[in-house]
């Protein structure tokens, strides 16, 4: 008798186990493989850049949990590649493309080809075809991570706090994916000053009124004897190219020209190069890259009404780690990718984003790729120091999550369907559906297990390069 107690409530033990183990999206891991792990991750990142460099974005990634987070997602995507959170359906059979970098400060205000200052997603260097959940864990965990940064400036904070955020995050993304369902209003939907709320309205407001195209040239800008403008290389961020640099630079913006929105497609008066230069100490996941700032003459003489072009080396996108090569092929083989990384960058931010800039495009410069966008003389990050209560990162939480899920549903074939073939809305609403608790608890879960091992690799970083 007593046996069949021990034998079952043993087994009972076990079952229970089994299942606080399927609801632990991620176990802590918090050993010194981890450590030397991580440490061994962050040194192939850096291989690229020169001491000096090295040094800087080493200091840059200690300043906290979520600026060593922003700099590691190669750690992020090795660790979902072996151990996929558990998760209600499949990974990777339902695909679109995806942000790939999606962190909250990924998003940012800038002006739009209709002249509308809009929030929206801001970097794709990253983005490829993927599962959208790589884009929702990483932005819930980011979100987690500015929770906690702002614990003593929310009032009553509780870890509540942050599940009601991440929460408010994963039910508006499905609800707004399944609105979208069979009426294409994805095609038409952004975020500017009209439609967001919150602190975000505010924001965009003070952006609106602050910032001018004029105060941009005259920041990055100096007149010469001639009355000419050129890069101000006085400034800690501008450093100035040779004349063999600028040569072959100012030679590769006469192929880019050809690549921009059919709108401007060969407007070599629009795009006459007055000055380049190299722009420095930017980023931070790819601080270090070489990047340059092309001054280009713009709509008229006028010497205010200049782009800087802001023309960035690109490789193969971190994303690589959750795809195959059959994904690969697919997106680097279409026309308009044409194998190249910087034209795999804007197409991209034309498939996410509605009325893209103008002046996207790519080029070839001594043979590396490179994306080319015009730097929005409206580029403004929203401060989240400013999100001391729940209802305002809630709120905030809502409006990230419906511009993520219009970019997922407007990237489909919407898009080109030639790389996405069916309307991703369409399958995830059939699956998922909105609401839907579970899949909300899943996310959650992922969201605070994985943020507590971010705390732990921050530990183990910074003991590691601590001086
Ligand atoms: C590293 O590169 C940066 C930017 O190109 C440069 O300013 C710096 O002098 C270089 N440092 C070393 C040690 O080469
Ligand atoms: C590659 O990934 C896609 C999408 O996840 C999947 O459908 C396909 O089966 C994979 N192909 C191979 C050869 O693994
Ligand atoms: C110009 O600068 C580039 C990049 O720093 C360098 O590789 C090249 O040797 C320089 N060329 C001349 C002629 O100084």
């Amino acid at each position: 008798m007593t046996t069949i107690i021990r034998t079952s409530s043993l087994l009972l033990g076990t079952v229970l186990a089994l299942i606080w183990q399927c609801s632990q999206a991620w176990t802590l891991q918090n050993t010194s493989a981890r450590a030397a792990s991580i440490m061994e991750q962050v040194h192939l990142d850096l291989l690229g850049l020169n001491s000096t460099l090295q040094e800087e974005k080493k200091i840059l990634m200690a300043a906290s949990e979520f600026a060593f987070y922003r700099a590691t997602a190669r750690v992020y995507y090795n660790d979902l590649i072996q151990n996929p959170p558990d998760s209600l359906f499949p990974l990777g059979d339902v695909l679109t493309w995806i942000q790939g970098d999606c962190h909250v400060e990924n998003f940012g205000a800038f002006d739009n080809d209709q002249g509308d200052i809009v929030y929206d997603l801001n970097d794709f260097d990253e983005a490829f075809l993927g599962d959208f959940r790589y884009d929702l864990w990483r932005a819930t965990v980011s979100i987690v991570l500015v929770c906690k940064a702002n614990k003593d400036i929310i009032s009553d904070w509780s870890i509540a706090v942050c599940q009601d955020a991440v929460e408010a995050f994963v039910e508006t993304y499905l609800s707004m994916l399944c609105s979208f369902v069979g009426n294409g209003d994805e095609k038409t939907y952004f975020v500017d000053s009209d439609n967001a709320y919150g602190r975000l309205d505010e924001f965009l407001d003070d952006v609106q009124a602050g910032d001018s195209r004029e105060d941009m040239i005259k920041k990055w800008t100096v007149k010469n004897d001639n009355g000419v403008r050129s890069f101000d290389t006085s400034l800690e961020k501008i450093v100035a190219v040779n004349a063999s640099v600028k040569a072959s630079v100012t030679q590769a913006m006469a192929d880019y020209e050809q690549t921009v929105a059919s709108s401007l497609q060969g407007d070599s008066d629009y795009f006459m190069v007055k000055d380049v230069a190299l722009r420095v100490k930017a980023g931070l996941g790819s601080y270090g890259t070489l990047r340059y700032y092309v001054l280009v003459e713009g709509p008229s003489d006028d010497q205010y009404d200049d782009l800087i072009l802001d023309v960035k080396a690109q490789q193969d996108p971190r994303t690589y780690i959750v795809s195959n090569s059959t994904i690969q092929l697919l997106v680097m083989s279409s026309s308009a990718v044409n194998n190249h990384q910087g034209a795999r960058v804007t197409e991209a931010n034309r498939a996410l984003l509605n009325h893209a800039d103008n002046a996207l495009g790519y080029a070839t410069i001594d043979g590396q790729a490179f994306s080319v966008r015009q730097r929005s003389p409206w580029k403004e990050t929203f401060d989240t120091s400013v999100l001391t209560s729940d209802t305002r990162i809630v709120k905030l939480s809502e409006q990230w999550a419906s511009i993520l899920a219009a970019a997922h549903a407007r990237s489909d074939n919407d898009y080109d369907d030639s790389i996405v073939p069916d309307s991703f809305e369409k399958a995830i609403c059939n699956r998922i559906g909105s609401p839907n608790q579970d899949f909300i608890d899943e996310l959650w879960d992922f969201a605070q297990s994985y943020a507590s091992q971010v705390t732990a690799d921050f530990s183990f970083f910074t003991a590691a390069v601590a001086p």
